[in-house]
């Protein structure tokens, strides 16, 4: 059987890499994008793809590199995101507009330089959302922001494409112990996700069969939230 392609944006790291991981034993040729050059996975059918989300000739280079040697995708995983928490009044607008650079407009470009390749043969986009576009969590407002955007795109694709068999699922996630708490007090990784629960949800929905559409799911420790 012809093999299935994914790609996981942010897929070296992390959440991300739980999910690129996964994805290659569920059987597809991942492609994992980072930031960094020159790097080397050594995991068969585990490539990295070197984009900046940031940068839009880096994102169509990408996914023409997919295009050119596979001529399809199956899957895409919108990962990448960045968080900064505090209130406010203390933002600089700079501060906003990065983190919309990343978690809006460079999942934006994914998204529309994927679909092409996913309707080929039909296909999914999995949204790494928030559980903060379900609670109202104080000092979260531009991250919370940025991720209902994604949600909100996500919700009205699902609508828009499931005509080309294209289905987007929005996982609203709670805590997950990455590198991003390590620094953080007054938070314990036991009372967090792993980062291969969220990664056994994801190939989850990428193995459904087509005919099942998946648009929301929120997945959290037992306590919630946190
Ligand atoms: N951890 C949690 O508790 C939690 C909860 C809910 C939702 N999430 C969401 O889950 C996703 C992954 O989070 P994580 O905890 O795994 O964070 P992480 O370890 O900090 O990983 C962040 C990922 O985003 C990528 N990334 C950041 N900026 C990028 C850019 N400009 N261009 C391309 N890639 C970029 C990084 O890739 P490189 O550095 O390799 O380039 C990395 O793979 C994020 O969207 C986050 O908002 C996390």
């Amino acid at each position: 059987m012809e093999k299935k392609i994914a790609i996981v944006i942010g897929g070296l790291k992390g959440i991300g890499k739980a999910i690129s991981l996964d994805l290659v034993d569920k059987g597809f040729i991942t492609y994992a994008t980072t930031r960094e050059k020159n790097v080397a996975t050594n995991v068969e059918n585990l490539f990295p793809l070197q984009i900046n989300i940031r940068n839009e000739k880096e994102i169509q280079d990408g996914f023409k590199h997919i295009s050119e040697q596979y001529g399809a995708l199956d899957v895409l995983v919108n990962n990448a995101g960045v968080g900064e928490f505090k209130a406010f009044e203390e933002f600089d607008p700079a501060e906003w507009e990065g983190i919309f650079q990343t978690n809006v407009f460079g999942i934006f470009h994914c998204t529309q330089q994927a679909f092409p390749l996913l309707k080929k043969r039909g296909g999914r986009i999995i949204n790494i959302s928030s559980v903060a576009t379900k609670r109202n969590l104080p000092f979260n407002s531009i991250y919370a922001a940025s991720k209902h955007a994604v949600s909100g795109m996500g919700s009205v694709l699902a609508e828009e494409w499931y005509k080309d068999n294209v289905f987007t699922t929005n996982i609203h996630l709670g805590a997950t112990y990455t590198d991003i708490w390590k620094n953080v007090e007054g938070f314990s990784s036991e009372d967090m996700l792993h980062v291969q629960d969220v990664a056994r949800v994801a190939s989850f929905v990428a193995t459904t069969p087509l005919h099942v559409r998946i648009d929301e799911m929120t997945v959290t420790p037992p306590k919630g939230v946190l």
